[in-house]
């Protein structure tokens, strides 16, 4: 409770020793006022995107979630929430250990091309409940995957969870607000830069595998108004929504 700032967003932050999934225990409480933070030491049913796995040893990561409902925003205009996370993290993160992250879209944090942190955003009533996922003390043998990577990996100057915790709520609130009083205008209030300038995926090749619909490829342009990824491929332009598996191709 000493990381929240009284008058923040941020109203109340439990620790949990273990539990499920921080994001299934929010979603139960989406009907309740936004500004809830929950933190666990471990989960043994951690949930991925694209109903998949997110799984790392107790202690050795940062869990949290928390729930947002910025509700005279227009619901189209949520899919930028997951891409503020990913800003927000990697900003954290990039100043408080010095390791230099970028964002594989929608909202993967990579060092080099290891993945570093996962964010999974889920409707639940008229809240987001928006999880982070972070390795920080893993060693090589304790990657979930090959291609994961951890802070401790990386070379970080420090491996203390609380700090990073304490920075990236303060960075998700920053964006958040100014998201927010923009009416979620991601141009207006400078968070559109932000992520594509911290996105490693806008200029590259891409593979998109859309359901009930042949293979896509082409080049990631841009964002457009509603966060999907904009693919310039044979037949025009295609906006690629973040339930879309995405690869990227080596450059
Ligand atoms: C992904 O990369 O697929 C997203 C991973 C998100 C993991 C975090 S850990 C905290 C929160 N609770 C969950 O069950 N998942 C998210």
């Amino acid at each position: 409770r000493a990381l929240l700032v009284p008058g923040g967003l941020w109203r109340e932050l439990d620790v949990l020793p273990e539990t499920g999934s921080t994001n299934a225990d929010l979603a139960n409480r989406a009907d309740e006022a936004e500004g809830l933070v929950l933190v666990a030491e471990s989960q043994v049913a951690g949930r991925g995107r694209l109903d998949r796995r997110w799984t790392a040893p107790p202690r050795s990561g940062l869990a949290v979630s928390m729930t947002l409902a910025p509700n005279e925003v227009p619901v189209a205009r949520w899919g930028w929430l997951p891409l503020l996370a990913g800003v927000a993290a990697a900003s954290a993160v990039s100043r408080f250990t010095g390791v230099e992250v970028r964002l594989k879209w929608p909202n993967d944090l990579l060092v080099g091309e290891r993945k570093l942190a996962g964010i999974l955003a889920e409707r639940a009533g008229s809240s987001v409940v928006l999880g982070i996922g972070l390795n920080v003390s893993l060693h090589e043998e304790e990657l979930p995957v090959p291609t994961a990577t951890s802070l401790l990996l990386a070379g970080a100057e420090s491996t203390d969870r609380d700090p990073i915790l304490r920075a990236l709520l303060r960075e998700v609130e920053e964006w958040y607000t100014r998201w927010r009083l923009a009416g979620g205008d991601a141009q207006a209030c400078g968070l559109a830069t932000a992520y594509t300038d911290a996105c490693a995926t806008i200029g590259r090749r891409v593979r998109v595998e859309l359901p009930a619909k042949p293979t896509l490829e082409g080049t990631a342009t841009g964002i457009d108004d509603e966060g999907r990824l904009l693919v310039a491929g044979p037949e025009g332009q295609v906006a690629v929504g973040a339930g879309d598996v995405v690869h990227v191709r080596p450059a």
